[in-house]
């Protein structure tokens, strides 16, 4: 065995003057799960870009700093750190949640390793399980939004036309029957108009083809914004922290301003039911890279840099309709219709885009992942 060992290494030595072994702290920064190396008394030494964005810290302002600073000293990440020094082994934690004044992870799985050149030194790395699940739900609520496609046809056929046969007979009766009936003739009329209402909102899912070019986000969200403050949210202050160099997203702008709406309204309504003291709406646009969805039916990925946020201050998302949140038909709200989010996940999905929600009470965010606008995107 240790032949093998001395032969491979002597090959990878004599290799090397054609093709030079690459870096290992390049090859640690490209990484992309996030490392972080302690040293004995639990500061950061180093850590790499993945682990830059999980713990929401630049590698400079990290060095020196106590783990103690992002997690309290009471968190079971503590508890996991010491173990691995005292039985110099690795352990691993499931489903951790790490919540500190500046971090708020939930269902991570922590790893400490010991190093056995730096005694007392402890390598963490960090696995977000809620990304991958979010991702499996994002995947389910694409079908949601394929079965209210397939809904939405039918019901356009199948309830419009007898429909209009019914409040156009409705309309002739009310002419000819006496007054204490009419009221019913009346009712049959409304309601029917109801129906329509809703056949019409759910023709919107119908599979049609839909013209994508470069939108520029922040005109859609201005739009949006000022189309909410002078009707349902003028009540509500607006913030907005927008990254001015953000590029176009390759998408239909009507279509993303409907998706805006959607959810500055339930932002709206869930900071209006009276419980938030200063009712609050932000919009956040912002550049992130390594958010990537495989294209159906194909090996391609669809890079998907531009990130959108929609974040209210409301008492969150009730957890009985969590799940199936993006479902149709899913309102907790009496006079809600259960189609806005519907929608706005069918949109999403049909720009390859992607939707993650975190929700807890006094701060709701819905994150849209959308593809970005290139001269060959069409
Ligand atoms: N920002 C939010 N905060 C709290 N709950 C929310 C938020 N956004 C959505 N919800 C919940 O999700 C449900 C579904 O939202 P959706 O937009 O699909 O339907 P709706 O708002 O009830 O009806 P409609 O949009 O058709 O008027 C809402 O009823 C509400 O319970
Ligand atoms: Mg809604």
């Amino acid at each position: 065995m240790k032949n093998a060992v001395t032969r491979l290494a002597l090959n990878l030595v004599g290799r090397s003057d054609q093709v030079r072994p690459p870096d290992p702290a390049a090859l640690l920064s490209a990484l992309p799960v996030p490392v972080a190396l302690l040293d004995v008394a639990n500061r950061f030494r180093s850590l790499n870009h993945a682990a830059e964005q999980f713990l929401g810290i630049s590698a400079s302002q990290a060095r020196g700093l106590a783990l103690s600073e992002l997690v309290p000293q009471d968190s079971p990440l503590f508890l996991l750190i010491d173990q691995v020094r005292r039985h110099e082994v690795t352990v691993a934690d499931h489903d951790m949640t790490l919540d500190g004044p500046r971090l708020r992870k939930q269902g991570i799985t922590v790893q400490g390793t010991p190093l056995p050149e730096e005694p007392g030194a402890v390598l963490l790395t960090f696995l977000d399980a809620s990304a991958a699940r979010a991702l499996d739900r994002q995947l389910s609520f694409r079908s949601a939004a394929r079965s209210v496609t397939g809904m939405a046809a039918i019901l356009a056929h199948e309830v419009k036309n007898p429909l209009s046969g019914i409040r156009g007979a409705a309309q002739l009766l009310e002419a000819s029957v006496a007054e204490p009936d009419r009221e019913l003739t009346v009712l049959i009329r409304d309601e029917a108009d109801r129906i329509k209402d809703l056949v019409e909102r759910m023709e919107v899912f119908g599979e049609k083809p839909f013209e994508r070019g470069a939108v520029n986000i922040h005109r859609v969200l201005e739009h949006v914004r000022r189309l909410a403050q002078s009707g349902f949210a003028a009540a509500i202050r607006f913030s907005e922290v927008y990254d001015p160099s953000l590029p176009a997203v390759f998408g239909n702008r009507d279509q993303l301003v409907q998706v805006m709406l959607n959810l500055v309204k339930n932002a709206a309504e869930a900071v209006t039911d009276g419980e938030v003291a200063n009712p609050e709406i932000n919009l956040t646009t912002a550049f992130q890279h390594g958010v990537r969805l495989a294209v159906p039916g194909s090996d391609r990925r669809m890079e998907l840099p531009l990130v959108v946020s929609v974040r209210d201050n409301g008492p969150g998302i009730p957890e009985d309709i969590r799940a199936n949140l993006f479902d149709p038909f899913v309102t907790s709200r009496p006079a809600g219709s259960g189609l806005g989010l519907a929608l706005v996940a069918k949109i999403v999905a049909d720009h390859g885009g992607l939707i993650e929600v975190d929700s807890r009470p006094g701060r709701t965010e819905f994150r849209l992942h959308l593809p970005v606008f290139t001269d060959d995107a069409g």
